[in-house]
C-alpha cells in the first residue's frame, strides 16, 4: 500500500513543477449509474487518487502553492449520519485533515462559493482541461464569478495538468512496484487457475469465471474486462463476450490483469484447449514466444520504447517468411509492413493505475527513450485470418503472449514470470 507521507510528497512535487503563481484543480470521479438504482462500483479516478489516496465520490483537490491557511484542500462529502447508515462511514472534513494529511478541507457543496476565492492571485490555473465540458464550464463560471468582484486578480491563463501529471505517473516509485508486483502475482496466479480448468467442452465464460473466482478471493478485480476467445475467437482483439463452447484442437487465448491498490497488471497466455499443440500452432506459437523474448532483451535502459517493438516485428517477420505466410526477404517484407497483415497491433503499452496508462510516447517528436522506473506490457501476437490463401492448418490461429514488466537500471523485471509460457511447461502444466 501506498503511505500517506507518499502522497504528500507527490504533491509537492507537482507543486514544485507547476511552480509558484499556479493553482491546481483535480477533480474526482462520479458515480455512475448502471440502471435503475443501482451504480456501478466506484472507482476513483487515477489522476485524483495519486495525489490524494483518497477513494470516496464527490471530491476535489486544490494545490496552492504559498496559501497560508495550507496548501493542499479537499472538498469532500461532510459526515452524514443518516447516509452513513446506508454506505457506511464517510471520512469527512476531519478525516480529509486527520487521516490524509489534507492541511485544509471544505465540504463539495461549498464549492462554487470558495472556489473562486481560493483562485485570486494566481496567475495560472492548472486542470484536466478538456477531459469533461461539464467541468471545463464550471471552471469558466468560477472565473466568472471571480472577476465580478472589485480588483480581483483571477488566473488568466489555462493549462492542462495532464503532462506534468502524467510524467509524474510514469516513473513508479519503490511501493508503486510493490503494489505492481502483487497484482501480478494475483493475476498470475488466475491465469494458473483457468489453465488448468481448460477442457474441450469448457465454455469461455467459465474460463473467465476461474479468473474472477481468484481475484475477488485476493479481494482484488479485474483491471479491464477479460478476454477468453478460444479458436477465431483469439482473432477478435478485445474480445469480451465469452460465450462460446471450447474445442479439442483450437486454442485458448486468455487477456486478463488484477487490479490491486488501484495498480494494474495486464497478462495474456496463449495454450491448446486439449494441453497439445497441433504442429502448425506450435510452429506459430515459438514464432511469438520468440518475438516477445527479442522484444523483452530489447527492453533496456536507454533504448527508444519502440526498441521492443521492432524486434518483434523482426522475428515474426522472419518467422512467417519461413513458414511461407508472408513473402519475400526480410528487409523488404519490414519495410513493407508485411507483417501487419498478421500484427496489426504495438507491442506494448505503459502500465500502472490505469492498464493503459499514462505519460507520452514521443518527446520532441521522437519516441522516448526507457527509463528505469518505467512499467509497461510486452506483447507480441499473430492473428492469422480465414482467408483462402492461408494454409488450412493455419486460419483462424490466434497468439498473444504479454507480460506485466517494470524497468530497472540492471534492465527488466518480468512481473509475471509465474506463469509459463514455454511449450512444454504449457503442455506438462495442462497434463
Ligand atoms: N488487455 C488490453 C491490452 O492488452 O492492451
Ligand atoms: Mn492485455
Ligand atoms: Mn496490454
Amino acid at each position: 500500500m501506498i503511505a500517506a507521507t507518499e502522497f504528500a510528497r507527490r504533491r509537492r512535487q507537482l507543486m514544485r513543477t507547476v511552480g509558484e503563481g499556479s493553482l491546481v484543480v483535480v477533480p474526482g470521479a462520479h458515480t455512475l449509474l448502471r440502471n435503475g438504482d443501482v451504480e456501478f462500483p466506484f472507482r476513483q479516478h487515477s489522476d485524483f487518487y495519486y495525489l490524494t489516496g483518497f477513494s470516496e465520490p464527490d471530491a476535489l483537490l486544490v494545490l496552492a502553492p504559498g496559501r497560508k491557511d495550507g496548501e493542499a484542500i479537499l472538498f469532500c462529502r461532510q459526515k452524514d449520519p443518516k447516509k452513513e447508515m446506508w454506505d457506511g462511514p464517510m471520512a469527512g472534513l476531519k478525516g480529509a485533515v486527520d487521516d490524509f494529511g489534507m492541511d485544509d478541507a471544505f465540504p463539495m457543496a461549498d464549492l462554487d462559493d470558495i472556489l473562486p476565492n481560493l483562485m485570486e492571485g494566481y496567475e495560472r490555473l492548472f486542470y484536466p482541461l478538456g477531459r469533461e465540458t461539464a467541468f471545463d464550464q464550471r471552471v469558466m463560471e468560477w472565473i466568472g464569478t471571480s472577476r465580478q468582484r472589485k480588483g480581483a486578480r483571477p488566473p488568466e491563463e489555462f493549462v492542462s495538468l495532464d503532462h506534468h501529471l502524467h510524467d509524474m505517473r510514469l516513473y513508479k516509485s519503490a511501493a508503486e512496484m510493490r503494489s505492481m508486483r502483487r497484482s501480478a502475482r494475483i493475476a498470475s496466479q488466475a491465469h494458473l487457475a483457468a489453465i488448468r480448468a481448460c477442457a474441450p467442452g469448457v465454455n469461455e465464460y467459465q474460463l473467465r469465471a476461474e479468473l474472477l473466482r481468484v481475484f475477488h478471493q485476493h479481494n482484488t478485480c479485474e483491471s479491464y474486462a477479460p478476454i477468453v476467445g478460444g479458436g477465431s475467437n483469439a482473432c477478435v482483439l478485445h474480445y469480451i463476450r465469452c460465450q462460446a463452447e471450447l474445442q479439442d484442437g483450437d486454442l485458448v487465448l486468455i487477456d486478463a490483469g488484477a487490479e490491486y491498490d488501484h495498480y494494474a497488471s495486464d497478462i495474456t497466455r496463449t495454450f491448446p484447449v486439449n494441453g497439445r499443440f497441433t504442429p502448425e500452432q506450435r510452429a506459430i506459437y515459438e514464432v511469438v514466444l520468440e518475438a516477445q523474448e527479442a522484444a523483452i532483451e530489447a527492453a533496456q535502459v536507454g533504448n527508444s520504447w519502440l526498441a521492443p517493438h521492432d524486434a518483434a516485428v523482426r522475428v515474426i517477420t522472419r518467422g512467417l517468411i519461413k513458414l511461407k505466410l508472408i513473402s519475400g526477404r526480410l528487409n523488404t517484407a519490414i519495410r513493407r509492413r508485411a507483417y501487419e497483415r498478421f500484427f496489426m497491433h504495438k507491442t506494448g503499452h505503459w502500465l500502472g493505475m490505469d492498464v493503459h496508462d499514462v505519460g507520452d510516447y514521443e518527446v520532441h517528436g521522437e519516441p522516448r527513450e526507457l527509463e528505469a522506473g518505467m512499467a509497461f506490457t510486452i506483447e507480441p501476437g499473430v492473428y492469422i485470418d480465414g482467408k483462402r490463401d492461408i494454409p488450412k492448418a493455419f486460419r483462424n490461429i490466434g497468439i498473444r503472449i504479454e507480460d506485466s514488466l517494470v524497468l530497472r537500471k540492471r534492465g527488466p523485471e518480468v512481473l509475471s514470470a509465474d506463469v509459463p509460457k514455454k511449450v512444454d511447461e504449457l503442455e506438462a502444466l495442462m497434463a
